[in-house]
């Protein structure tokens, strides 16, 4: 019978975590943005599906911040997430997001924001209108907030340096 675990991702998954990723975007994009992230010292969550040891998904949160008046609010921006195509639609992508969920709640995280289609997102409890009052270079649709305790509605959204204008979730 195989196995699938959730884990948080270690320094020996890099290589595997670049190849996920290339496999589920065809294209080098996001795995670059996933190490300019974790080399920049941007990653708060950092998870893997193992199945069998082989690595078949992986998600990333990083530090973003909202800045309002004088005040920046740390929050957390979920980018990328992928899953192996061979393995899509059998529920990896959803372990992946609740357990980062969990662990960002236990770790103190208060806001999450995701560039991404809404009918996916929307099922993790990430809405459009939580995020339709931030100022953002990706202010649009897919722009959605998820928030599980006091945190700002307004403000300019401030993502990691590495996404540059290769923002992609
Ligand atoms: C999006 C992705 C991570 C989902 O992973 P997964 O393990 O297949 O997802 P799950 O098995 O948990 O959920 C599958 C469900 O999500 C739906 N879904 C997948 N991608 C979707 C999308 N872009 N928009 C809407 N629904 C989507 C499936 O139709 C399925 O719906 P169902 O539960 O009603 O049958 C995976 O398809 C992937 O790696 N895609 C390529 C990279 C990508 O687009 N990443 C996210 C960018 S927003």
């Amino acid at each position: 019978m195989s196995m699938m675990s959730i884990r948080a991702a270690t320094p020996r998954d890099r290589e595997a975590i670049r190849l996920v990723e290339e496999h589920a975007f065809g294209q080098q994009t996001e795995a670059g943005l996933v190490d300019a992230l974790v080399t920049g010292g941007d990653a708060v969550v950092e998870l893997v599906a193992d199945e069998d040891g082989q690595v078949v998904g992986h998600i990333l949160f990083s530090r973003l911040f909202v800045q309002n008046g004088g005040k920046s609010f740390p929050a957390v921006a979920l980018a990328p997430l992928a899953v192996e195509p061979s393995f899509h639609g059998t529920g990896i992508g959803g372990a992946l997001v609740r357990e980062a969920h969990i662990r960002l709640k236990a770790a103190g995280e208060t806001l999450a924001v995701v560039l991404g289609d809404p009918a996916y997102y929307g099922r993790f409890g990430y809405s459009r209108a939580r995020a339709a009052k931030f100022d953002s270079d990706y202010q649009s649709e897919a722009l959605q907030a998820l928030a599980w305790g006091e945190a700002p509605e307004t403000g300019r959204l401030v993502y990691a340096s590495a996404f540059g204008s290769a923002l992609a979730a």
